[in-house]
């Protein structure tokens, strides 16, 4: 099933881009080949990343009350769905009555997967899996247009989208998901740098073995022959721009061939691999209005380390 989540392949291609680039990037999306999604899962359960289990807490807390804003019948539309967790606690609270359930993602063999498990765990779920990007504005399957949708972008993901970008998709969901829609999002809150620091650069090294991947994964998919110990992970903290940075520090000058392309780096030089944006509620919300979404309530754990949005599309708009 892993090996299906490898449907991307510009890679070279894109990767060739960013070392060109000045500063040197790396698209944050190769981060997620078999090795990278396993990786993630232990960064899910590690002490310091607290966000997966803050916002399962929450869900779990708050599910009866998000499940009752969508009329009986209605859509529930995932974004970024590679994992059906989160969406059935939503599905299985209290009062919930969902028709349907679209989940939308990239990686075509985990969302079969998923679909395959959904049908026989939610029986009563219709499950139209739809493989796309959802930054590509997605269409939705013809046999939910009907319904109420209820948009579903759990796990601070939206964190990863530059806000501009962020803006262009909430305004498409807007528009795809229609009048009357809602749209419950989950994003990691701002708070003070240092657990925000450990949270990106944890003790055990498991953060620093997914950052580092993407080039083993250059080396394997992009006839690339970085050597992995001459680069080091970094995280830092944007206060400016209120994001964490996650960098591969080259730990020499050095040489490196990508796709044919030599590729320099200067002792010290970085190639900046991830952004991840902490939006205050109100930085949060002011970006929604001006996708054109309504903020109609938000939820936090009792630590405020965490933020679950709904948003509401009036149709007065
Ligand atoms: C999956 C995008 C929410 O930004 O926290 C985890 C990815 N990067 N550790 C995040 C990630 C480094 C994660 N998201």
């Amino acid at each position: 099933m892993l090996d299906a989540l490898v449907a991307y392949e510009d890679i070279a291609a894109d990767a060739l881009a960013g070392l060109t680039a000045t500063p040197k990037t790396l698209p944050s999306k190769l981060f997620y080949d078999a090795e990278g999604v396993r990786l993630f899962d232990e960064i899910t359960r590690l002490p310091e990343y607290y966000l997966t289990r803050t916002e399962m807490a929450l869900l779990k807390r708050i599910a009866p009350e998000i499940a009752s804003l969508a009329p009986p019948g209605s859509a529930l539309v995932e974004y970024g769905a590679c994992d059906p967790t989160k969406a059935r606690i939503l599905v299985d609270a209290a009062g919930a009555d969902f028709a349907a359930y679209v989940p939308i993602d990239v990686a075509r063999g985990a969302l079969e997967a998923l679909a395959a498990q959904l049908r026989t765990q939610e029986p009563g779920l219709a499950v139209y899996p739809l493989c796309a990007d959802f930054n590509h504005d997605p269409v939705l399957p013809a046999a939910v247009r009907g319904m109420p949708k209820f948009g579903f972008f759990p796990g601070s993901t939206i964190g990863n989208l530059e806000p501009e970008v962020a803006q262009t998709f909430l305004a498409h969901a807007r528009r795809t998901l229609g009048d009357g829609a809602w749209l419950v999002v989950g994003a990691d809150l701002r708070k003070d740098a240092q657990t925000l620091l450990n949270a990106y650069n944890d003790a055990a090294g498991v953060t620093a073995a997914f950052n580092l991947n993407m080039l083993h994964r250059l080396n394997r998919e992009a006839d690339a022959d970085f050597v992995l110990d001459r680069f080091a992970h970094t995280a830092i903290w944007n206060a400016a721009q209120s994001r964490i940075e996650m960098h591969l520090r080259s730990l020499a000058r050095q040489s490196v061939r990508v796709a044919g392309t030599m590729v320099h780096f200067g002792k010290g030089e970085t190639i900046h691999t991830e952004n991840s944006y902490k939006h205050s509620i109100s930085a949060f919300q002011a970006l929604a209005t001006l996708a054109g979404w309504s903020a109609a309530n938000v939820w936090t754990d009792p630590d405020m380390l965490f933020s679950v949005h709904a948003l509401r599309a009036d149709s007065a708009r």
